[in-house]
């Protein structure tokens, strides 16, 4: 990747960068034509990066799906260069993250809950930006504190890079578009779609209501689906991702989510004002 990068490089080129862990969907794809309007080069790796999984049974089953990946990628462009390195071509036999400090975003939410991840993220991401160099690299709002990690990790490092936000993609339906969805059934799928429809009720709500409301509103409707467990719903600040305890009319809010459905975890978010 290094050699051919360094043929393709001048003055003019501007390097696009989308990172993923394979299993692709539209909304990785989404990312990957917003990395090919923008840039001269766009590069995308998949790499299911075992350090950031804090469960090995996770890991053991996420889907690894190379070939129809790159069938996937080379419907949008044949100039794409897919970067899908071992394990031990990213880490020579040592596994381990380091650790990072985000100024305090790791410990809310997807922090609480899985401890290690975001060192894991961060990790990665990091040998990634060194070895593919991008100019611009896109991630997807669907993992919203991943995006607000990353920024933070480019601007403490001072990393030549710049980070864009891309919306969520989603099914028909409304669930939103994850590798992990593949491991649903079809009714599990169905009954998924309430994630998107209870996080649009809980905006319209959240219009008059105090987040402490609109959280509990939430909860009680997560309960009414014995397939749903709820692991957390909360409404923080975009910014700090600090939980919103009084309404600020000059901050942005969003509502996020973590459940389980038949085991498999699912993330979604939206915006709330
Ligand atoms: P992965 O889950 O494969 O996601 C790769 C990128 O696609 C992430 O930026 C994610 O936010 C984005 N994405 C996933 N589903 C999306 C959707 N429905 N709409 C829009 N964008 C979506 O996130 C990771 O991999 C890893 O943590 C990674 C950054 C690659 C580091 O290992």
């Amino acid at each position: 990747l290094t050699a051919h990068l360094t043929t393709v490089r001048s003055q003019k080129t501007k390097i696009g960068f989308v990172p993923t862990m394979g299993a692709l969907h539209q909304g990785h794809l989404s990312l990957m034509q917003e990395s090919l309007k923008n840039n001269t080069v766009t590069v995308v790796s998949i790499f299911v990066n075992p350090t950031q999984f804090n469960n090995a049974e996770d890991l053991a089953k996420y889907p690894r799906t190379l070939e129809r990946d790159v069938e996937k990628i080379k419907t949008l462009s044949d100039s794409i260069i897919v970067y899908a390195p071992s394990v031990d071509d990213i880490y020579e036999g040592n596994t381990k993250s380091t650790s990072f400090n985000y100024d305090g975003l790791e410990f809310q939410m997807e922090g609480a809950h899985r401890p290690g991840h975001f060192d894991g993220v961060g990790t990665i991401v990091k040998k990634l930006f060194e070895i593919v160099t991008p100019d611009n690299a896109y991630f997807g709002e669907k993992d919203f504190q991943q995006l607000q990690i990353v920024k933070k990790m480019t601007e403490k490092h001072k990393l030549p890079v710049v980070i864009h936000g891309c919306p969520i993609h989603r099914e028909p339906n409304g669930l939103a578009m994850s590798s992990r969805n593949e491991r649903l059934s079809e009714e599990a799928r169905d009954e998924a779609a309430m994630i998107y429809k209870i996080l649009k009720a809980a905006k319209t709500k959240f219009e008059k209501q105090t987040a402490k409301e609109v959280s509990t509103f939430v909860t009680n409707e997560f309960n009414k689906y014995p397939n749903f467990q709820l692991e957390y719903f909360e409404i923080a600040d975009e910014a700090t991702l600090l939980p919103c305890k009084r309404k600020s009319k000059t901050r942005k809010y969003r509502g996020f989510v973590a459940v389980f459905i038949n085991n498999i975890r699912l993330i979604d978010n939206i915006s709330l004002n």
